[in-house]
């Protein structure tokens, strides 16, 4: 990998030049993200004012579902322009969208949020960040609070060279449960594109007797 590479520098203009139909990001539904809604069908997700927070939230719909479901939502990503259209979409929603970077430290996000949803950022990141990004990504859940991954999963080994997106491997999970969370439970759904790489959605939860 070259020296510059900058893993996050190329989300920007995919979403600085999408249209008002989102027509650019090939993974923007401009509705709930189907896995997403899949897991939901089979649960009775409700907020009752609890706190959620959506990583690299996009187009920001799911965000909007978890809103609907009573959630005080906080969403973020690193594209300036992807928050700009969540804004220009959503004008009267309570969910906070704001721009932020999973590289940063966001002071006071650390154990504060009862549920985190994660949904295909960790593969658009390069392997070597996986770590770091999963590390992350498993602070933000509070005590007792859960954390959906939606991410697709694949046998092959994972190299620069091979995406983006790096589908990520079993192994995975187990970076999570070093983090303190564990398996609670996993819908896999079997996705056409690709032989060998299915979608897996995984519900993590934290609690004191992991540490
Ligand atoms: C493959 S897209 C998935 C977007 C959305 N979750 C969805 O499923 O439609 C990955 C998203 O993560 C965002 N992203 C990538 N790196 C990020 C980072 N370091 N911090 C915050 N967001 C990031 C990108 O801008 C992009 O919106």
């Amino acid at each position: 990998m070259p020296d510059e590479y900058r893993p996050t520098e190329w989300f920007e203009p995919l979403y600085r030049d999408a249209g008002e139909s989102g027509a650019g990001p090939s993974w923007a539904h401009m509705e709930t993200q189907p896995s997403f809604k899949a897991w939901l069908d089979q649960k009775d997700l409700k907020g009752g004012d609890r706190s959620a927070l959506v990583v690299g939230c996009g187009m920001g719909d799911d965000a909007i579902e978890l809103s609907s479901r009573g959630f005080k939502v906080t969403a973020f990503d690193v594209s300036e322009s992807a928050i700009a259209h969540c804004n220009r979409r959503f004008p009267d929603s309570d969910v906070t969208f704001l721009q932020g970077d999973l590289f940063a430290e966001n002071a006071g996000w650390a154990g504060r949020f009862d549920f985190v949803l994660e949904i295909y950022t960790i593969q658009a990141l390069p392997p070597r960040y996986e770590d770091e990004v999963i590390g992350r990504i498993a602070d933000y859940v509070a005590e007792d609070g859960q954390l959906l991954v939606v991410a697709i999963v694949g046998s092959e080994e994972r190299s620069f060279e091979s995406g983006p997106p790096w589908a990520l491997t079993p192994d995975h999970i187990q970076t999570f449960q070093r983090r303190g969370l564990t398996v609670v439970d996993r819908i896999i759904r079997e996705k056409a594109s690709k032989k060998g790489d299915d979608v897996w959605i995984t519900a993590f939860q934290r609690s004191t007797e992991n540490e």
